[in-house]
This record gives structure tokens, C-alpha cells and sequence, in this order.
């Protein structure tokens, strides 16, 4: 395998991120999350009070945002102009926000090249919606990782109860699905399985099971060479 990448892409809730981190550390490679780049860039919109319809404001934006990446203790941290957002990214509304800015050109274009320039100096695990299509279109091995909507749903609705946070499963699958339409819809870059992925349909899986199968496709191709 001339490549030792790895490409996770998939819809919201299929398990991508804790999938992938959970690969990274076990074969000792980095994992990087291009979804909070993109939530990343959501805050400064939300911030700014950026019109996403504007093409002359997204471009302004665009100019006027700067996105690096670090690593502390081993977790990816996305640094906004200079101050450390990472922890404020993982809220709805940043996710739907996300999902309204990343159908644009010039945001798109930003995102790759510097997901691109991460993965020039090191081997990564790498997560996304276009990574096997679009950034690592060479990485040698690509999953399109998917889950039904409801049992997505799921996932959130424990992960928030868990949390005490008051919600509702079927409102959750609504959000869930119209961000899918979004995110699959779109005219860059849109969510889909790339020729050569392998699908993971994690439904009934856990997530060892899913850990298990990926890394011994992996094994399988360092094999094979
Ligand atoms: O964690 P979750 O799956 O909910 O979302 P995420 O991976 O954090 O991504 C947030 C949004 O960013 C997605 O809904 C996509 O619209 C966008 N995104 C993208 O367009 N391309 C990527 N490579 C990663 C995320
Ligand atoms: O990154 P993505 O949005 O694809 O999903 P995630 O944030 O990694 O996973 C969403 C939730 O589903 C997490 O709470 C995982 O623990 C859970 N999960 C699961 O229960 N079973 C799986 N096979 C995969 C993920």
C-alpha cells in the first residue's frame, strides 16, 4: 500500500469521530477531524453575523479567517485567529451552522488545502464528508461509514441524556436527516461513497466490531503491499 492513509466519510451520527480516534491510537497515527474545521468556520460566521447567502461576505469572511491545527496530549485542537475554539464547537447550532457554510466554494477551498498540507507531513486518520472523493483522493484505504437515521437518532438522544440534556429522538432524526439532504444535495462536494470505499453499515454493529473490521481491512492491504 503505497498510501497509509485513511478516509472516514459518512452522515452525522454514524460514528466517524469516535471511530477514527479509536483507530488513530492503536495504530499510532493522527487522527484528524475536518468537521470541526468546518464548525470552526460556523462560529466566526455566527459571530460575525455573516450572511451565508452573500457571496461577497463569505469571501470576506474567508479573508478574513484564519484556521490552524494543533495537538495537545494527542487531541486535535482548531485554533480560530489566535484563540483555542475547540471546546466551544460541538453545540447544534454550530453543527447545522457547519453544514450551511461548508456548501460553499471559497470555504471549501480553504478547508481542503489546509487538510491537505496535514497530511503531506504525516500518516492520518482522516474524517469528513469528501475525504476519500476530494482531499485524499489517493489514501489507501477509504470507508464510507453509515447508520439508519433512527438509529443515529439514537446515538444522539443517549449521548445528550447522558449528558441531562432534556431532548427528543424523533425531533433529533428530523435535524439529523435534514442536515444529511444538505450535506448530500449539494453541488461541491456533496456526501457520497467513493468508487473504491468500502461500506461500514454500522446499524447493528458496536463499536468495537466496527474498530475490529476496519483495522483488519487495513492489516489486510499493508499485507498485500
Ligand atoms: O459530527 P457530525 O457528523 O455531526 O458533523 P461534523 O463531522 O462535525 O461536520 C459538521 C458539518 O460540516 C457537516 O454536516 C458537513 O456539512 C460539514 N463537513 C463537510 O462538508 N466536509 C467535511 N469534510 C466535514 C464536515
Ligand atoms: O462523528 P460522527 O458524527 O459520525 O459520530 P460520533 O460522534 O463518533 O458517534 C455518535 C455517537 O454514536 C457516539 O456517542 C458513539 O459512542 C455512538 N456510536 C455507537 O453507539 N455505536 C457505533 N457503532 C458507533 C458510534
Amino acid at each position: 500500500m503505497k498510501n497509509k492513509n485513511i478516509a472516514i466519510d459518512g452522515p452525522a451520527g454514524a460514528g466517524k469521530s469516535t471511530i477514527a480516534k479509536s483507530i488513530a491510537k492503536k495504530l499510532q497515527i493522527v487522527y484528524v477531524d475536518t468537521g470541526a474545521m468546518y464548525r470552526a468556520v460556523a462560529l466566526y460566521f455566527i459571530r460575525q453575523n455573516i450572511d451565508t447567502e452573500s457571496r461577497e461576505e463569505i469571501q470576506k469572511a474567508c479573508d478574513s479567517l484564519e484556521i490552524t491545527i494543533d495537538y495537545k496530549n494527542g487531541e486535535q485542537q482548531v485554533i480560530l485567529n489566535n484563540e483555542n475554539v475547540t471546546n466551544l464547537l460541538r453545540k447544534e447550532e454550530v453543527g447545522n451552522m457547519a453544514s450551511a457554510v461548508a456548501k460553499h466554494y471559497e470555504v471549501r477551498k480553504k478547508m481542503v488545502e489546509l487538510q491537505q498540507n496535514l497530511a503531506k507531513i504525516r500518516t492520518v486518520i482522516m474524517d469528513g464528508r469528501d475525504i476519500g472523493t476530494v482531499v485524499l483522493p489517493d489514501a489507501g484505504l477509504k470507508i464510507y461509514l453509515t447508520a439508519s437515521s433512527r438509529e443515529r437518532a439514537k446515538r444522539r438522544w443517549n449521548e445528550l441524556s447522558l449528558k441531562g440534556i432534556p431532548c427528543n429522538i424523533d425531533e433529533i432524526e428530523q435535524d439529523i436527516k435534514a442536515r444529511d439532504k444538505q450535506d448530500m444535495n449539494r453541488e461541491i462536494s456533496p456526501l457520497c461513497q467513493a468508487e473504491d470505499a468500502v461500506l461500514v453499515d454500522s446499524s447493528q454493529m458496536s463499536i468495537e466490531e466496527v474498530i475490529d473490521r476496519i483495522i483488519a481491512l487495513y492489516l489486510e492491504r499493508l499485507e498485500r503491499g
